[in-house]
């Protein structure tokens, strides 16, 4: 076959090279330096299919290597030697030299099945690698969303419950101070009549806050009649029609999957209520075949959604951040639909094969 001692072990000593290769430019580099050194081509050429319907071409020569994406087939060309990565499939990719003989042909014959390896580990590191990335960045976010929960009710404790605490205070001490001076008993009496509604206001502040820490009505009825519950209180708003419906045969999704699809329906509906001026608000609940769907339609007026992202792609507004990453977290997903003047139309779809689906697995038993 021509190849000498000397040009095989160059050859083993190249194979062990890709195979650790750290880069798929080293893989590249590798293969043109033994090629050269064996065969003495001068040009070389490297189309590899990283994914369906796409290419990745290397050309080098002794002074560069260009690299090109491809949507179509880059064919090789006629003149020199070709050889196909799997000889099965033409488009799978191939290694290309300006030179013909036996002695390329047989250096080719080994090297091939070598650098297409090499490829594909470099294309499943980098899948790897990257799956890994969007974990951490799962995790932070979910961080973020925790923090911002977090700061809203700190917030309404410091701004709201602790100022009227301390104004019930005042109240009281000067209640008081009258009580020990048996002087002004009508004012007392006004004053702590006054109190007793603070108190009512605060208690009220007190069940909210602690709906929104967890809503309790989860445990007690369920996700269907929570989000009835929902509709219920946005039907209070006076211009608002609200309708819910549910569709196909309810079905326990678990407490994870419930709290979400229940926090994203509120933040939807809390949206149509602040921002979108709508008459009419549908709100439905679809259980599907391997799928549940909760939609929330407003004939409002609509917006431009690319106001939410900045200009790197990433979304920037909190409501439907949170909305995007819960669904995420529970390998489902979130659409929006929503233009200028022609109201919105907000979809949370969750498989019930999620991993979260605990109830699938531990009990059957519908809804209540
Ligand atoms: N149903 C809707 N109708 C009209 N505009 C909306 C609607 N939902 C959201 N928006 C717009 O999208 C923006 C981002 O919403 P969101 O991420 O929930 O953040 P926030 O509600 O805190 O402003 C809102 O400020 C509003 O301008
Ligand atoms: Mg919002």
């Amino acid at each position: 076959m021509g190849l000498s001692q000397s040009d095989i072990r160059r050859i083993a000593g190249f194979a062990r090279k890709v195979t650790k290769a750290p880069s798929v430019e080293t893989v590249i580099s590798e293969t043109f330096e033994t090629l050269k050194a064996i065969a003495n081509i001068k040009e070389m050429r490297i189309v590899y299919s990283p994914a369906p319907s796409s290419w990745k071409e290397w050309k080098a020569s002794p002074d560069s290597v260009e690299v090109r994406p491809h949507d179509e087939w880059p064919a090789p060309g006629k003149k020199g030697l070709t050889l196909l990565f799997d000889p099965d499939d033409e488009h799978s990719g191939f290694v290309s030299v300006d030179k013909k003989g036996e002695k390329v042909r047989s250096t080719l014959e080994i090297m091939t099945p070598e650098v297409w390896c090499a490829l594909l580990l470099q294309s499943a590191l980098r899948r790897v690698q990257k799956a890994a990335i969007s974990e951490t960045e799962l995790v932070r976010e979910t961080f973020r969303a925790r923090d911002e929960e977090r700061r809203h009710i700190s917030r309404e404790l410091h701004d709201d419950l602790g100022q009227s605490m301390a104004s019930l205070k005042l109240g009281l001490k000067w209640a008081e101070d009258l009580v020990r001076k048996k002087r002004g008993m009508e004012e007392v009496v006004k004053e702590l009549s006054t109190a007793r509604s603070d108190v009512g206001t605060m208690l009220e502040k007190i069940r909210d806050l602690s709906h929104t820490l967890y809503p309790r009505i989860l445990d007690t009825l369920g996700l269907v009649a929570a989000v009835k519950e929902l509709a219920y209180q946005a039907s209070r708003h006076a211009s608002l029609a609200v309708n819910c419906t549910v569709r196909g045969k309810g079905r326990a999704l678990g407490k994870e999957i419930d709290v979400a699809l229940y926090r994203c329906c509120q933040e939807a509906i809390s949206n149509a209520i602040r921002h979108s001026e709508a008459s009419k608000l549908e709100i439905e609940i679809s259980f599907g075949e391997d799928e549940v769907r909760v939609t929330v339609v407003d004939n409002g007026k609509g917006f431009d959604p690319r106001a939410l992202y900045d200009s790197n792609s990433r979304m920037m507004t909190s409501g439907f951040w949170t909305i995007r990453q819960r669904m995420a977290d529970l390998g489902g997903a979130f659409r929006l639909s929503t233009s200028e003047g022609h109201g919105a139309v907000v979809e949370l779809i969750v498989p019930y094969s999620s991993r979260k689906n605990h109830a699938s697995r531990k009990n059957k038993t519908a809804p209540r």
